[in-house]
């Protein structure tokens, strides 16, 4: 309950929960490494997903969008088929499913009815099933064969933040310990790597002067926002769109950049809004293409590229960290964004109308 937990100096929690990030992910390090400093989660959970051909991430919101991210990270850094589905969609539309499925729950609270309808279903078809939640004791984490454990500590705000990038570093922490378990080489240091993104985020919640001047530049008095990434720059492109929905009901979409030729490209016009993620070396052209392309439309772009993929004029860069996780640092200045946004538009931020923090209703 928000009453327990205070605010402090902050004007909002969701201010104070996008400051606690780099702490979490610190936190996050600790309690998933064992004596030797390696990291490792529990035996029992690598059987369960050494013995299933596919994992099936179900979540809503944004712990779909986590979960979109972290499939990603389980393909490419543990070689794990992993498909992700939003709750409400599998329960009424369930795809072909393969014959030892794993089900990966993903849910802050642990109370989502949607999620939780998913869970009885496939308990009932004798699958085995994973929750990751932020809630101890949580319906989803009592009802699930194992679980892991979020440690982002109470997120008040409706609009999630802290527990995303927890949500991401635990499916990356997942991936690296399955990899590693079998042998893999994962290629880089995985520790040494999450510790510089916890620094990364703290050098990013420290440029909020920045990130304010851009939601003024951008956001402002618009109607509509796109923001436009490729890979998995698209991915934290949903999440960005979200958070500036939820909390300054600006409608917003997020969009694989290749796509906006395919019809939305249409809805641009002089002054609309794109913002562009840049994090990824394989698609750093053909993303930059395409703010050409909303530019010559009359489009107020601006980009935002990872240090090293940067160009001269981009708007924000951010501090190099590994490939593999930039969305735990690229999400950030879109929290930001949408943040103040919010409240140059006089809204409330922590509590935005029509939405509750859980939904424990189908
Ligand atoms: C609600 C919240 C969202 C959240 C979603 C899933 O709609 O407003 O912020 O992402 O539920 O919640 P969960 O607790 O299952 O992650």
């Amino acid at each position: 309950d928000a009453g327990d937990i205070e605010k402090g100096t902050y004007p909002h929690y969701m201010l104070k929960e996008i400051d606690e990030q780099p702490a979490v992910i610190r936190k996050l390090l600790m309690a998933y490494q064992n004596e030797q400093g390696e990291i490792e989660i529990d035996a029992d959970i690598r059987a369960a997903i050494d013995q299933s051909d596919r994992l099936y991430i179900i979540a809503c919101g944004t712990s779909y969008h986590a979960g979109l991210v972290g499939k990603q990270m389980l393909e490419s850094i543990a070689g794990v088929p992993t498909e992700v589905h939003i709750a409400s969609e599998f329960s009424y539309n369930m795809p072909l499913l393969s014959k030892n499925p794993l089900f990966v729950f993903i849910s802050q609270s642990g109370e989502t009815a949607d999620s939780r309808a998913v869970l009885v279903h496939v308990k009932k078809l004798g699958f085995r099933t994973l929750t990751l939640t932020n809630v101890p004791g949580s319906t989803l984490s009592r009802e699930a064969d194992h679980t892991l454990l979020l440690h982002a500590g109470p997120e008040i705000a409706v609009a999630s933040t802290k527990a995303y990038t927890a949500q991401i570093a635990v499916l990356s922490i997942l991936a690296v310990d399955i990899a590693e378990h079998n042998g893999m080489d994962i290629g880089f240091d995985f520790t040494k790597e999450l510790s510089i993104v916890a620094n990364a985020m703290e050098a990013l919640v420290d440029q909020k002067d920045v990130l304010e001047q851009m939601a003024r530049d951008y956001l402002t008095g618009t109607r509509n926002a796109f923001y436009i990434g490729r890979a998995v720059d698209y991915y934290v492109c949903l999440e960005a769109a979200l958070k500036l929905k939820e909390i300054s009901y600006v409608q917003a979409e997020g969009f694989a950049g290749g796509e906006l030729k395919h019809g939305t490209i249409a809805l641009i016009e002089k002054g609309t809004p794109v913002i562009a993620l840049a994090t990824q070396y394989h698609v750093n052209g053909s993303i930059r293409s395409n703010v050409k392309e909303v530019v010559s439309r009359g489009a107020n772009a601006c980009i935002i590229s990872l240090e090293g993929l940067n160009e001269e004029g981009d708007s924000l860069v951010l501090p190099e960290v590994h490939d593999a996780l930039t969305p735990l640092v690229s999400v950030v200045p879109m929290q930001l964004l949408a943040y103040y946004a919010a409240l140059q538009r006089d809204c409330d931020v922590d509590k935005p109308r029509n939405l509750a923090k859980s939904v424990t209703v189908e």
